[in-house]
């Protein structure tokens, strides 16, 4: 096993050589560019303009972190492309039975539900909306709602994947939060008063206040099994409004306990939203399962959905769609180009590879995908997602348009190549009608195109080229594959 491999090794490097040398070029009789100069990219390989870089922890503590990956024009500055303004993709991992500690924030999250169980409580018109979300489902919660999350999953942990929209932010860092139940860590923003004023307000003596302000100190994720209380869990558990009738709620029994329990945290987010314990509940929208959900498109090599604010109205407070992909082995979402929105896609499962091209034509990016690893795709630019040969790839993302964001695919059945096809699309490549005809008339499926068949070695150099990159990729990413001899995975034209 280990002489092979690292003979193998070794061809990678000389093609890793070679493929810089080569980088870019198209090949000869396709009508296409000559070969590009080397050293474009400072001739060291590709850049990842469009690969967000690794999360980084915003919070953290024993019970859960919660960790960011900043979609801060990243390629802005080498690139030139201005992008839309900036959202964010945030991580929230939960253990079990804990809380993420009731907060707003000033961004809004859409929160889609990885791993695990929750419920989330927030402020909507004055009352408090609970939800239970399970695997699957996208929620909204608006920038300046106080909200809380509780791991409700068994001995689970919680996973959430969100997008952080920073339209409305304070432009100070990824995000901000603004605790409202806190102590020693997190601060509650309740603490910035002075003391005066709160005992005034809370109408409580400064023994009483302390007693409050002093307790938390485990951060913005705490245990909730911690409590001498053995029921306290279980009232977590509970929803304490919604999913009953209007009527039933106006006069409920679960409010009595938390009213004996003096000080909750419910009280402390009273004084802040400035009202009594709301005692009704508030109609608000259903969470959304992207699971449950038919795809809008499915062949035999993948499918792809994407919700709008047609299928879920919040979704239009903020502007952001939601999309997911699935794609088999090998399989790849054909060259395509969103008119109308930025994309941001994380990778639940497998890898694959993302290719984003330039408007000039080069390519701006081509790099492998793994599980966790963010990218972007700027508004109007050409890109393509293609699964490895080892198994599905799946991801799923944001795109910041609510409407339906109609991507425009440039290649396969469905594609304006051939919406388009005539005399003048023949001519702007130069060549005759026929000819181009059958060129754009051999891939007969649409949008989610197949692997490419084992290709006779009879490719020019571009696909040599595309062959060793691939390849590489594979070998940076330490898939041991086996040989690949087609390797061609795509082939413009
Ligand atoms: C194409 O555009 C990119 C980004 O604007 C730039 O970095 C690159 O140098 C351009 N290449 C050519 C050949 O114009
Ligand atoms: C403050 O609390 C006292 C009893 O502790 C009560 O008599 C008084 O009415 C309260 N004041 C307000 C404004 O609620
Ligand atoms: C609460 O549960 C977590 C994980 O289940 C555990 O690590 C922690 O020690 C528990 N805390 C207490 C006080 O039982
Ligand atoms: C994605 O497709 C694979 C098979 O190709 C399947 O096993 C998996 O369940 C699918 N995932 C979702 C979320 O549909
Ligand atoms: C694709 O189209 C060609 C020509 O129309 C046809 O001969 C071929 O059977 C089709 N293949 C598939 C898989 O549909």
């Amino acid at each position: 096993m280990i002489a092979p491999r690292s003979s193998k090794l070794f061809v990678f490097l000389l093609l890793f050589f070679f493929s810089v040398t080569l980088a870019f070029g198209y090949s000869e009789g396709s009508g296409g560019y000559e070969e590009e100069e080397e050293g474009r990219y400072g001739g060291g390989g590709e850049e990842q303009v469009f690969l967000l870089p690794k999360s980084r922890q915003v919070m953290r503590s024993e019970a859960g972190e919660f960790r960011v990956v900043s979609g801060f024009n990243v390629g802005k500055k080498r690139s030139g492309i201005d992008s839309q303004p900036p959202m964010h993709i945030g991580f929230i991992n939960m253990e079990p039975k804990s809380l993420f500690v009731p907060q707003y924030l000033d961004s809004s999250l859409i929160i889609f539900v990885r791993r695990g169980k929750a419920k989330i409580g927030w402020i909507y018109k004055d009352g408090l909306v609970e939800k239970n979300l399970k695997i699957g489902d996208v929620y909204r919660i608006p920038a300046g709602s106080t909200f809380y999350i509780v791991n409700t999953g068994e001995g689970q942990i919680l996973q959430m994947i969100c997008s952080i929209d920073t339209s409305e932010s304070l432009g100070t860092g990824a995000f901000q939060s603004f605790f409202i139940g806190g102590g020693l860590s997190p601060m509650s923003i309740l603490a910035g008063f002075d003391e005066r004023t709160l005992t005034t307000a809370f109408n409580v003596s400064s023994s009483q206040l302390e007693s409050i302000f002093t307790r938390q100190q485990e951060g913005p994720f705490v245990f909730v099994n911690g409590t001498h209380d053995s029921s306290k869990w279980a009232s977590f558990m509970q929803l304490k409004h919604q999913e009953r009738p209007y009527d039933i709620a106006e006069h409920d029994e679960v409010d009595k306990t938390d009213e004996q329990d003096s000080w909750t945290w419910r009280k402390l987010m009273n004084f802040v939203v400035g009202e009594k314990a709301p005692k009704r509940s508030v109609k608000s929208t259903d969470a959304y399962n992207l699971y449950d959900r038919k795809p809008d498109f499915v062949n035999k090599y993948g499918s792809s959905l994407a919700l709008t604010d047609k299928d879920y109205a919040p979704l239009a407070h903020s502007d952001i769609g939601v999309y997911h992909v699935n794609l088999t082995a090998g399989a790849m979402m054909a060259p395509h180009v969103n008119p109308r929105a930025t994309e941001y896609g994380v990778v639940l499962m497998g890898s694959g590879s993302v290719q984003v091209v330039y408007p000039n034509g080069t390519s701006a990016m081509n790099t492998v995908v793994n599980e966790g690893d963010v990218f972007w795709v700027p508004r109007y630019f050409p890109f393509s997602q293609i699964a490895s040969r080892h198994g599905p790839f799946e991801f799923f993302g944001f795109t910041t348009s609510a409407g339906n964001n109609h991507p425009q695919f440039l290649i396969g059945a469905s594609s304006i190549l051939r919406t388009m096809n005539g005399p003048e699309l023949a001519t702007a490549f130069g060549v005759s009608q026929d000819r181009f005809t059958k060129l754009i008339n051999a891939q007969n499926e649409s949008a989610i195109l197949p692997s490419a068949p084992a290709a006779p070695p009879r490719q020019g150099r571009r696909h040599k080229h595309e062959q060793e990159q691939e390849q590489e990729h594979e070998q940076e990413h330490e898939h041991h594959k086996q040989t690949d001899p087609e390797g061609e995975l795509i082939e413009l034209w």
